[in-house]
């Protein structure tokens, strides 16, 4: 036994394998992704330096080619604010800081011992330092019920990553793209092509936005991510728009 790890049927290696094999036998349980892939360094510099902490990959978090390009990307945007849908032990929270310590970050999961929560890893574990000092706002809640409207229209980098059924992952998009709206905010999904309620939300949610954004597959990664053109900040479909209430009552309290 020396020597040799037992593979969880759990680990995300294993849920791959599974999903590709049953792809390919029952064709309709894995979507076939169709955005637009790109190459990691058509996106980043990677010349660049960055920092990463934890990047040693355990069970539910990203690959360390994931961490490096969510890393890169804030380093890149120089964001003013991050929003984390889907805390985990903090490891992603805690790399999304370290290269951007001036943004106010803001990361929510469901409160330790839901059903559903951290297997076992008290949320945030890895960012409870920053999170006392008031660097990092962790916000416990269930995301399908939680009231995001306080922060609508104020965020330029989300990253999504909670609940994976499709229920779960459109109603994340929805208060994600929520987030951005106005800014020329970017929107990063973990687990695009890999989990099919994600490939179908993702690509769902593609038609709200009506400014112009590029939406792509980062290759040899499961981030897909939402662009928007330079000088176009995101503008959503009326039915999407969560700025919208907020003007009405502007205009009624007048
Ligand atoms: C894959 S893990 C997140 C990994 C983390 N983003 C990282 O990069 O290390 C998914 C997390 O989403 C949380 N989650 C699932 N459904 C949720 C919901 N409805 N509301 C809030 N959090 C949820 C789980 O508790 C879990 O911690």
């Amino acid at each position: 036994m020396a020597g040799h790890a037992i593979a969880s049927p759990f680990s995300r290696p294993a849920r791959i394998k599974f999903l590709e094999a049953s792809r390919e036998h029952f064709h309709v349980y894995l979507r076939t992704p169709h955005l637009a892939r790109i190459a990691a360094h058509e996106l980043i510099d990677s010349s660049e330096e960055i920092v990463l902490q934890q990047y040693i990959r355990g069970r539910w978090q990203v690959t360390m080619v994931e961490l490096t390009v969510i890393a890169s990307l804030v380093r890149k945007r120089s964001p003013e604010s991050i929003f984390e849908i889907g805390t985990f032990d903090g490891r992603t929270t805690l790399n999304l800081w370290l290269n951007r310590p001036e943004a106010s970050m803001h990361t929510i999961d469901l409160p330790a011992g839901s059903p559903g929560a951290p297997d076992g890893k008290t949320p945030g574990m890895l960012i409870q330092d920053k999170v006392k000092d008031g660097k990092i706002e962790q916000i416990f809640g269930n995301t399908l019920e939680f009231d995001f409207s306080p922060w609508f229209g104020a965020q330029d980098y989300v990253f999504v990553d909670a609940g994976h059924g499709y229920q779960n992952a459109i109603s994340d998009s929805r208060t994600a793209l929520r987030l951005v709206e106005g800014r020329e905010g970017v929107v990063v999904w973990h687990d695009y092509a890999v989990m099919p309620g994600v490939t179908q939300a993702v690509e769902e949610i593609m038609s709200e936005v009506v400014s112009e954004v590029d939406f792509v597959w980062v290759e040899d990664t499961s981030l897909a991510i939402m662009i928007p053109k330079t000088g176009h900040p995101i503008k959503l479909s009326n039915g999407l728009s969560g700025l919208k209430s907020a003007k009405v009552e502007v205009a009624s309290g007048v």
